[in-house]
């Protein structure tokens, strides 16, 4: 008798992640058939890698599994056509690593530690002006404001107008077809971009007639890889620093805060060793996995896993399943602190395009978690979170909270 073929759910609909439902799905994927190709999507036919190993070695081999803009990108769905906004993000070597460069002394060890006393100042007055004893929401009070001020000082962006940034990164991820989505055509997108363009490009005139300092802007404007951008790349650039900065880390604040109020075993542990930070903030940024897929294009004909990868063929790789690979991590469906090479996750990718904030990330979410700590809060969830409707950023748009006095 032939056995019956599974019914893999196509794990692009974003109704998954807005309704948090894509675990089984990718547990049938792992198990049955790890390197799965979906004929029919909204995005057209592509490939699963759901395996943490297989993921490994498509992000390894950057010169069969490209990145490039003008191949589709690095999201599922490509890009509209005559609107492509390139970046290092989306783009291989040798244009990728000299732009990669311009920007990463910003987060080096020596400049993340020159922040940390800003970023404690700053997370200690946010949490001190919360509201005691009355609902509020996390996302808007916390994740966004801590976020939207981190990246406003790696930019030196006017202060007050901050929230713009993070308004420029829903816009960037939003996926047009939610009902609640910010921006509601590409179009529309294109013109909140444009101005957001408009916008850099008057401050990178300043910073550039101005002797270099250290913010990103003024980097980029002084050095050869990326003074002479086009606009649409220019554009493209600030979205990748914007959205980096800002959304994934945003939605480790809010997620952890879930993780850790649904696992106050695993607070007590750290309660009672503050060693145990570190692994803290990497489980929760393993357990939230805000960047839900990245995508590669075939460079060639190749093979994965037993099967057939053609030139031209797209190639999704499930971060969100990878790190809840049960051949790779223990007991991954468990929030776990303390665990041996907690940092061992998929969470910031890896190879060539690794996150390249993951540290300034992390110092982020350690302070959060410190200052929290040092002033005793009892937290508590007093509704359900709302998510993003997306498949590619795993979000959570708000949660209402109260600290118990
Ligand atoms: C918890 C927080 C974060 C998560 C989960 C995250 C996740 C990721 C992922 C999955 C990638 C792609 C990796 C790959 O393709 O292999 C990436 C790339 C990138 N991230 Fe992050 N990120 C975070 C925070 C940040 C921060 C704070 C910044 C900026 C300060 C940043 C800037 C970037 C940039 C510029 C890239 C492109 C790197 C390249 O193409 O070489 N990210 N991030």
């Amino acid at each position: 008798m032939v056995e019956p073929i599974p019914d893999f759910g196509d794990v692009s609909n974003p109704r998954l992640y807005r309704e948090d439902t894509w675990r089984p799905h990718f547990a049938l994927l792992r198990r049955e058939d790890p390197v799965h190709r979906h004929d029919a999507s909204a995005y057209g036919p592509y490939w699963s890698v759901t395996r943490y190993a297989d993921i490994m070695r498509v992000e390894l081999d950057p010169a069969t599994y490209s990145s490039a803009s003008e191949l589709g990108g690095i999201q599922i769905a490509d890009q509209p056509k005559g609107q492509e906004l390139p970046n290092f993000i989306r783009m291989d070597p040798p244009r990728h690593t000299a732009q990669r460069k311009t920007v990463a002394p910003i987060v080096a060890p020596t400049n993340l530690a020159n922040m940390e006393a800003t970023i404690r100042r700053r997370t200690a007055s946010v949490l001190d002006g919360l509201p005691r004893g009355q609902p509020f929401d996390w996302v808007d009070r916390v994740s966004t404001e801590l976020t939207a001020m981190m990246l406003a000082t790696l930019f030196d962006f006017p202060w007050e107008d901050r929230r713009q940034l993070t308004h420029w990164s829903d816009v960037a991820i939003a996926n047009i077809e939610a009902e609640d989505a910010v921006v509601k055509s590409e179009a529309e997108r294109m013109a909140e971009l444009r101005q957001m363009g408009a916008t850099m490009a008057a401050l990178w005139k300043e910073r550039a007639s101005q002797p270099p300092k250290f913010d990103l802007i003024s980097m980029m404007a002084h050095a050869e890889a990326t003074q002479n951008m086009p606009f649409n790349e220019f554009i493209g650039t600030f979205g990748l620093l914007i959205v980096g900065g800002n959304d994934t880390t945003r939605n480790s604040m809010t997620g952890g805060l879930i993780a850790v109020l649904d696992n106050p075993d695993e607070l007590a542990k750290v309660k009672a060793d503050a060693g145990l930070l570190d692994s803290l903030v990497a489980e929760i940024i393993r357990w939230q996995t805000p960047v839900i897929h990245m995508r590669r294009t075939a460079t060639r004909d190749t093979e994965l896993a037993g099967k057939s990868i053609k030139r031209g063929d797209k190639v999704v790789m499930w971060y969100v399943s990878g790190n809840r690979d049960e051949a790779a991590i223990e007991e991954p469906e468990r929030f776990r602190v303390g665990r041996p090479k907690a940092r061992q996750h998929l969470a910031f990718g890896a190879g060539i395009h690794r996150c390249v904030g993951d540290r300034l990330a992390e110092m982020q979410l350690k302070i959060l978690w410190e200052e929290i700590l040092k002033r005793d809060l009892v937290l508590e969830v007093a509704g359900p979170p709302v998510r993003l409707y997306s498949n590619f950023i795993r979000g959570i748009r708000s949660l209402p909270v109260v600290i118990r006095a």
